[in-house]
C-alpha cells in the first residue's frame, strides 16, 4: 500500500527513507493504486544524467484527461471541477461540473481535429484567465497535441519568439482581456506576432470582451460557433508515458528563452501526489491558487494536479487591487476557499494596505496557506501568519521551478512545523544537495552552497525543445551527475533549506522569471543606445527591481534623459512585455569590463543596490576607473 496522505511527521520521515531506499517501489506503488492506464509500464525509471536521459514509466500507455476528467464522472460528476471568478465581481461566477468539463474538453478537443491538429503537433495558447484557457490546454492533452501556452502579458514579439521556436500550427487567443478596469487589445498583439510566424496556419478566437477585432479571412475563426456544432464526444488519443505533454518557456541567463518539455506520465503521477499532500485536499473543500495559468504554476497547480484528485479549483481573472485590494479576500469569503495559494509579491503589496481590507471579510474557511515563486521575507511571513492565518492556517512555502515541473522542498501543512522563510523539508523522492565552487557536495548542517538535485524525480523536464545540448550544459555540467537549479540555498541545523536567490543572471521580479539577455536586446534596439546592462536591487514588493545602466551613443547625449528613459521602457514593453520595465535608469559612460569583455555584473549588482563599501576586487578590471563613476551618480 502506498502512503498516499501523509498525516503526521513520524509517517513523513517513514514515507521519505522509502522514497530514496527504493525509488521504484514507492513511486510504482503510487502510480498503480491511483491513476487509470491503459497499459502498465515495462520499466519504472532509466536515466542517466551524464547524456541527460529521464524516463519513468517507459511502456505504459495513458491519457492525462481521462485521469483529469473521465474517472471522475461516476463519482463526481456534478462536482464543480473548475470555479470561475470573472474580473468584475459584479459578473457571476461560473461552476463548471466535471460533466460540464468533459463536454466542453471534447468539444475543443474534436474542434482542434477538424482543423488538422493531430497527435506531436504544438498549439500555442494565449488566453486571458478564463476557462477557455484551462480547457484548451485538455483539450491538446486529449489529442495527444503539444500544448505551448504564453503568459497573454507577454508581448507580440515574445509570443513570436514563441511560436517559432516550436513551430506551433494554431494559436488559441482571445479577442481582448480584462485587466482590473483597462482591457487589453489580445488579437491585436496576436496580429503582429503572426507577421513573423509562417507556421501558423489558424487562430482560433475566444469572444471574452466584444470588442471590434480585424479577422483575417482564411486563417482567423471565432471559436463559439465552432464548438456549437462540435460533438461532446471524443475518444482520448493513447498516449506513451514518455510522449510530451506540454512545451512552457522559461528565461536563461543568456539567450533565448528556454522552451522546457514535459511528459505525460511523470508529471501527471507527481503533480497529483505533491497536490495531495502539500494542501492536504479533502473532498468538498475548494482550493484557489492565484497565479496565471501562463506560468508552471498555473500548469501544475490550477489544471493537472488539482484536477487529478478530482478537487475543485478556482480561476481567477482579475487583479488583487480592483476594485480594491480587498478583492482576494472577498473571493476568499464568498466560494468559503480552504487552500489558498499565492506568491511574496502579492502578499507584500497587499500588506501595505489597510488591514481593514482583509479584516472586514470572513477568512475562517482557511485551513492552508501557501506562498511560491521568489523567497519570503519575514515581514511577508508574518503579516500572512497572522492577519491572513490568524495564527492557525500553517503556511507551506514551497520552492520548485518551471524545470521541475513540481513542487520539491516545502512544508506539509499540520504535519512539518514551519519556520519563516524556509522551504523546510524535501518531498519524498527528492534528493537535494549543496555544492561548494569547487564542485564538492557540502555534508552536513548549517551551511550554504548550490542547490542541486541529485536523483531523478516523475516531474522533471526531459530536454529543451530543440535544443539537447542546450539544457545538458544548463543543467547538468556545472556538477557532475547532478541537476542544478541555479538557486543557492542554505541549510539549517535540523536539515531544514532556506533558498536564498539566484546565483545566476536571472533576475525575478514580482515573481517573474527575467532573463537580461532579451531586456538588454530590446533596450539596445533604441537608436541612441550604444550598450546596456541590467541588474536587480532589492524592492518592497517586486522582491527585486531592474535598474539599467545604458551608455548612450554619441548622437544620444544631447536628448532629454526623463524622454529616453520612457522611450526605452516603451521599448522593453513591445519586445519582452510591461512586467520587464526598468524602474531605474543611469546613463553612463562606461560599463565595467574583465580582460575577456565580460560585463562584471557582480559591481553594478552591488552599486545599485547601495552596497558601495563591498565592491570586493576591481582590479582585473580593464577600465576600474568607470565604477568611480558609476558609483558617483548612481540613482
Ligand atoms: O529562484 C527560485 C524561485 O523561482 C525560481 C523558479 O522560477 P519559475 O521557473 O518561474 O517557477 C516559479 C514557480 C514554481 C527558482 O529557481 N523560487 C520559486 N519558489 C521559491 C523560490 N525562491 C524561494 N522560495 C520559494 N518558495
Amino acid at each position: 500500500m502506498s502512503n498516499y496522505s501523509i498525516k503526521h511527521l513520524e509517517e513523513y520521515y517513514q514515507v521519505y527513507r522509502k522514497s530514496i531506499r527504493d525509488p521504484e517501489n514507492f513511486w510504482s506503488e503510487i502510480a498503480e493504486e491511483h491513476f487509470m492506464w491503459h497499459k502498465k509500464w515495462d520499466n519504472v525509471l532509466r536515466w542517466d544524467f551524464s547524456k541527460p536521459e529521464i524516463k519513468w514509466f517507459e511502456g505504459a500507455k495513458l491519457n492525462i484527461t481521462e485521469n483529469c476528467i473521465d474517472r471522475h464522472l461516476a463519482t463526481k460528476g456534478d462536482k464543480t471541477a473548475i470555479l470561475f471568478e470573472p474580473n468584475n465581481p459584479n459578473e457571476d461566477a461560473q461552476h463548471i461540473t466535471y460533466k460540464r468539463l468533459h463536454e466542453r474538453v471534447n468539444q475543443l478537443a474534436n474542434v482542434l481535429k477538424d482543423h488538422g491538429i493531430k497527435k506531436g503537433d504544438r498549439v500555442c495558447i494565449y488566453l486571458p484567465m478564463i476557462p477557455e484557457l484551462a480547457i484548451s490546454l485538455l483539450a491538446c492533452a486529449r489529442i495527444g497535441a503539444i500544448h505551448s501556452v504564453v503568459f497573454a502579458g507577454f508581448s507580440s514579439n515574445a509570443l513570436s519568439t514563441r511560436i517559432n521556436d516550436s513551430d506551433c500550427k494554431m494559436v488559441i487567443t482571445a479577442d481582448g482581456s480584462y485587466r482590473g478596469s483597462k482591457t487589453i487589445d489580445l488579437k491585436g498583439i496576436v496580429d503582429v506576432a503572426l507577421e513573423d510566424c509562417p507556421s501558423i496556419k489558424n487562430v482560433l478566437v475566444v469572444n471574452r470582451i466584444n470588442s471590434k477585432i480585424e479577422m483575417k479571412e482564411g486563417r482567423d475563426q471565432w471559436l463559439q460557433p465552432l464548438l456549437d456544432k462540435a460533438s461532446k464526444e471524443c475518444k482520448a488519443e493513447i498516449m506513451d508515458a514518455e510522449d510530451p505533454l506540454f512545451i512552457l518557456y522559461t528565461s536563461g541567463s543568456t539567450g533565448k528563452p528556454k522552451g522546457m518539455v514535459h511528459t505525460t506520465a511523470g508529471y501527471m503521477v507527481y503533480t497529483a501526489y505533491t497536490f495531495k499532500n502539500v494542501f492536504q485536499y479533502r473532498e468538498n473543500d475548494v482550493y484557489w491558487c492565484t497565479a496565471d495559468i501562463g506560468w508552471i504554476t498555473g500548469h501544475s497547480y490550477i489544471v493537472y494536479g488539482p484536477l487529478a484528485n478530482g478537487a475543485t479549483t478556482v480561476m481567477f481573472e482579475g487583479i488583487p487591487s480592483y476594485p480594491d485590494f480587498g478583492r482576494f479576500w472577498e473571493i476568499i469569503a464568498k466560494h468559503k476557499i480552504n487552500q489558498f495559494y499565492t506568491a511574496p509579491t502579492a502578499i507584500r503589496a497587499l500588506a501595505k494596505q489597510n488591514i481593514d481590507f482583509a479584516e472586514k471579510h470572513d477568512l475562517s474557511s482557511i485551513k492552508v496557506l501557501g506562498s511560491v515563486g521568489e523567497p519570503i521575507n519575514e515581514e511577508a511571513w508574518h503579516w500572512y501568519n497572522d492577519i491572513i492565518g490568524k495564527k492557525k492556517s500553517p503556511i507551506v512555502d514551497t520552492w520548485w521551478q518551471t524545470e521541475t515541473g513540481g513542487i520539491m522542498i516545502t512544508p506539509l501543512p499540520y504535519v512539518t512545523p514551519t519556520k519563516p522563510t524556509y522551504a523546510t523539508l524535501p518531498f519524498p523522492g527528492i534528493q537535494p544537495t549543496l555544492m561548494d565552487e569547487n564542485g564538492q557536495e557540502i555534508k552536513g548542517n548549517q551551511v550554504d552552497g548550490r542547490l542541486c538535485i541529485k536523483f531523478p524525480w516523475p516531474s522533471m523536464a526531459r530536454t529543451i525543445w530543440g535544443n539537447h545540448q542546450r539544457y545538458k550544459d544548463t543543467y547538468f555540467t556545472a556538477f557532475k551527475d547532478k541537476y542544478f537549479t541555479g538557486d543557492g540555498a542554505l541549510r539549517d541545523e535540523v536539515g531544514y533549506y532556506r533558498i536564498t536567490g539566484r546565483v545566476d543572471d536571472v533576475i525575478i521580479v514580482s515573481g517573474h522569471n527575467l532573463g537580461t539577455a532579451p531586456i538588454e536586446d530590446a533596450i539596445n534596439e533604441h537608436p541612441a543606445v550604444a550598450e546596456s546592462a541590467i541588474v536587480g536591487f532589492p524592492h518592497d514588493i517586486k522582491g527585486n527591481a531592474l535598474y539599467g545602466y545604458v551608455i548612450l551613443k554619441e548622437t544620444g547625449e544631447s536628448r532629454d534623459h526623463n524622454n529616453l528613459r520612457n522611450e526605452i521602457n516603451q521599448n522593453i514593453t513591445e519586445h519582452v512585455g510591461p512586467i520587464a520595465k526598468l524602474d531605474k535608469i543611469q546613463f553612463t559612460k562606461g560599463l565595467p569590463k574583465t580582460r575577456s569583455g565580460k560585463i562584471m555584473r557582480r559591481i553594478l549588482r552591488k552599486i545599485a543596490s547601495r552596497e558601495m563599501d563591498s565592491l570586493g576586487d576591481t582590479s582585473t578590471l580593464v577600465n576600474p576607473e568607470v565604477v568611480e563613476d558609476i558609483k558617483n551618480n548612481v540613482i
